[in-house]
């Protein structure tokens, strides 16, 4: 699969002749599987048209502040186009353009969106060859590069002057390359695979009740998606949760029960590079689930409970199993239980979280955790998003096996 497909791109462009290319531009990342939205600065207008652009995009081409033609005229927010995108490329850049990004001149809408944006902004200049040797525009060059902008260099050859020298827009499948080549570079991980068990599991007891626990599924959620943001293929084993899944990458398979969770695991564990639990699983389950609902006759009711098989330490005891990481949430006597836990299970990597922290345990966004190897070191984490935690953890995996 392409590295770019299923990527919002944010493609701006400004007023030069090479302006034109963009149609091919646009139908290039159309095919990569790329969802399209394009700015334009007023004066691109004069070199390409909003309509060829929009009918190649599927998406309406913005180039002002509001729409003067529409009477329902609404604002057209640069803000949410910025945070929209997954990246933005700025193509072609010309040497005006490219001095007021320097310089953080917001005139335009285009402007005002690359000014805004949080994503990677590649910028594909394209200008008269002396333009393009001027020292100014070399200081630009180096300035915006210094802000975290990827250029991608303009080609020799003829130019719209006539002339003939450096300051030809790349051609779109150059700049497509250069975009897919520095992507591939930032993850080293692509094409590495992940089982991550996550979610409580569901133990009958009858038809409609069950043993369970509270757990949600948001920090396995988190690690599958950070793994697959990374270029991971990830199979997520998910017990009964109401999160949801929406990366290509994420393959879920929606388990109920530990013994199902089991089956799951042990169907999918071979060819794994990581495996990550982070499921609650219940550690009992009632030995003979009722067929029928079971009826309130008595003034108690006694369940006879008997052990799931422990789903981390059967993978940990194989001959051969990936680099392995296990959670413990404990309530006493923190690291000695997480250290005994982490021989028992033959874990790589314990992820520790402890019930008396705040911000930690089920069902909240955040976690705090201790990572403790097999080594006997503990690392200490703050509270965090589990998000961010989950970014840790993956940075600990990577580290740890590369
Ligand atoms: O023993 P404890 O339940 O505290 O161990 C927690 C770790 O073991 C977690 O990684 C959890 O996903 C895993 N586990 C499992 N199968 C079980 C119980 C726990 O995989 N039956």
């Amino acid at each position: 699969m392409n590295i770019l497909s299923g990527k919002k791109v944010l493609l701006g462009i400004t007023g030069g002749i090479a302006a034109y290319k963009t149609t091919y531009l646009t139908r290039l990342l159309v095919k990569a599987g790329v969802s399209v939205k394009v700015v334009m600065t007023p004066s691109a207008k004069d070199f390409v048209t909003p309509l060829t652009l929009s009918t190649l995009s599927k998406n309406p081409v913005l180039s002002t502040f509001t729409n003067e033609d529409d009477d329902n005229d609404m604002w057209n927010n640069h803000v949410d186009l910025g945070l929209w995108a997954d990246l933005m490329i700025i193509a072609p850049c010309t040497a005006n353009t490219m001095s007021k990004m320097v310089n953080g001149t917001v005139d335009n809408l285009l402007l005002a969106v690359y000014t805004s944006a949080k994503c990677p902004v590649y910028f594909a200049p394209a200008m008269d060859l002396d333009m393009y040797k001027h020292p100014s525009t070399t200081q630009n060059f180096e300035k915006l590069a210094s802000y975290g902008n990827f250029m991608i260099p303009a080609g020799d050859g003829e130019l719209a002057s006539g002339l003939s020298g450096k300051g030809r827009m790349a051609e779109p499948e150059e700049i497509v390359s250069f975009i897919e080549q520095q992507l591939l570079k930032e993850q080293p991980l692509r094409g590495k695979k992940c089982l991550i068990t996550a979610g409580p599991t569901h133990e009958s007891i009858d038809p409609v009740r069950f043993i369970g626990n509270h757990s949600t599924g948001k920090m396995g959620m988190a690690l599958a998606t950070d793994l697959a943001n990374r270029g991971v293929l990830v199979t997520l084993i998910m017990g009964p949760s109401s999160v949801k899944t929406d990366n290509v990458l994420i393959e879920r398979i929606n388990v109920i029960s530990a013994q199902e969770m089991y089956e799951a695991v042990h169907a999918n564990i071979n060819n794994q590079d990581y495996a990550i639990f982070s499921a609650a699983v219940a550690d009992y389950k009632p030995a003979i689930p009722a067929h029928q609902k079971i009826k309130k006759s008595s003034e108690t009711l006694t369940l006879e409970l008997v052990k799931n098989p422990d789903i981390l330490a059967s993978v940990g005891a194989m001959e051969s199993h990936p680099f392995l990481v296990g959670f413990a949430l404990e309530t006493e006597n923190e690291m000695e239980h997480a250290f005994a836990k982490a021989k028992k299970k033959n874990t790589d990597l314990l992820i520790l979280n402890s019930m008396n922290d705040n911000g930690a345990g089920f069902g909240i966004d955040t976690n705090k955790i201790t990572i403790i190897d097999n080594q006997g070191n503990a690392q200490e984490f703050p509270v965090k998003s589990k998000t961010l935690v989950a970014k840790d953890i993956v940075d600990e995996i990577v580290k740890r096996t590369s």
